[in-house]
């Protein structure tokens, strides 16, 4: 492992965040004082914050040497984060770059202890999910976002051995984010974290989950919008789409399932008379057999698995069925609870549904027999 780090910069997006960012870059610039082998600069980078955020930082420039202005239009934090990270390899010549919240949400005290761990890992995440992290102040809305969007991360994403995949806390090393290419991701908004996360994984990174609190907010308020959110649940059908060809595989056989339910369901009644009650049920099964066998056969066929052919079936019909209740429910919660068109809430049950099916098949149907995860630790050990 390459240990040559000497350059450490923190990059901080900001937006709107005056009345923190000067309590955030004066714990940031304690740590120089016991750093003593590294040299650490800040930068923040601002997009026009209308609070003023940026003429603040202007005015402690001459106050901390290492401090750097960055400002440019909102397009997102993802978009921040790009041109931060560049900005800082490229003229900052960092070694090692940070990212973090502005808002003392993340503890800037943690910062040593995250270096010495980079010793010996590529990326060191400070995870909420793992034991001795936690979010106390998450609303229980919140804490369901998180772990709903952890769980489509880490196993529709590829990043099933990590813990906190959505962190804004984290350290990578600068071979490693040049490796990523990250300026050519398609996201824009938070959803850039977790695509970093997949594609670091992918690129083999050795990734170190260190315990943190995710501390309450200082001043001001989250800028998670919604758009973000559902960013979010689009990018992680891309990643998908990135990481491998068997999702695209296993919509296109899905969709050859719903012309041929179609298909059988027309020929029993229009050819044969048989009644509707039992032709829509046939239709289904026919379609779901169907399935399986292009599934077994063509998606998943470079899987080995010790499971029989019979099992596998059962296993895919039994997907098939809880994935058709939570279509359902959720399109139930959606159009009685939430209000929303009925229409957009049968897409939602869909896109919904066919996520589960993939996952559940994926991860358990045709599951890969793999021996060793690649993974390297999880509890924290003592340093
Ligand atoms: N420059 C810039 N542009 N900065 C932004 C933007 C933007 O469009 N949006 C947010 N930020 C800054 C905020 O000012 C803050 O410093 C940091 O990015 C994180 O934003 P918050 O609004 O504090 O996010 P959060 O606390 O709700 O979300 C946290 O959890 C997410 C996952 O659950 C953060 O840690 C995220 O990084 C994390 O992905
Ligand atoms: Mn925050």
């Amino acid at each position: 492992m390459n240990n040559n780090i000497k350059n450490i910069c923190v990059v901080l997006p900001t937006y709107n965040e005056v009345g923190n960012i000067h309590k955030t870059l004066e714990k940031i610039f304690l740590n120089q004082t016991v750093l003593h082998d590294y040299k650490l600069s800040v930068l923040v980078v601002d997009d026009n914050s209308p609070d003023n955020t940026a003429e603040l930082v202007r005015d402690l420039i001459p106050k901390y040497s290492g401090l750097t202005l960055m400002s440019g239009e909102k397009k997102g934090l993802g978009d921040a984060y790009k041109r931060g990270i560049n900005y800082a390899l490229k003229n900052l010549k960092a070694d090692l770059i940070i990212q973090m919240d502005a808002d003392g949400q993340h503890d800037p005290g943690l910062i040593p202890k995250f270096i010495g761990l980079a010793k010996n890992y590529d990326v060191v995440i400070g995870s909420r999910f793992v034991e001795g992290g936690s979010t106390p102040y998450f609303s229980s809305y919140r804490l369901l976002l998180s772990k709903l969007g952890n769980f489509l991360v880490r196993y529709l994403g590829g990043a099933y051995v990590l813990r906190d995949c959505t962190s804004g806390y984290r350290v990578i090393k600068r071979e490693l984010l040049e490796r990523c290419q990250f300026s050519s991701f398609p996201t824009r908004g938070y959803s850039f974290q977790s695509w970093l996360i997949c594609e670091l994984l992918r690129q083999g990174a050795t990734i170190k989950e260190s315990p943190i609190i995710f501390a309450k907010r200082e001043t001001g308020k989250s800028k998670l919008s919604l758009a973000d959110q559902l960013e979010f649940f689009l990018n992680i059908v891309k990643i998908r789409f990135n990481n491998s060809e068997d999702f695209l595989k296993y919509c296109l056989v899905g969709s050859s399932g719903v012309i041929i339910n179609l298909g059988v369901y027309y020929y029993l009644t229009r050819f044969v008379s048989f009644p509707i009650t039992l032709s829509s049920p046939l239709a289904i099964e026919i379609s779901i057999i169907s399935n399986f066998f292009l599934n077994n056969f063509w998606t998943f066929k470079t899987r080995p698995t010790k499971k029989s052919l019979q099992i596998r079936m059962l296993n895919f019909h039994l997907v098939a069925g809880v994935a058709g209740i939570i279509n359902y429910l959720l399109f139930l919660v959606l159009v009685y609870l939430v209000n929303i068109y009925d229409i957009l809430a049968v897409v939602f049950g869909i896109a919904i549904g066919i996520i589960f099916n993939y996952a559940g098949n994926s991860l358990w149907t045709f599951r890969k027999e793999i021996k060793k995860p690649l993974y390297i630790g999880g509890k924290d050990e003592k340093e």
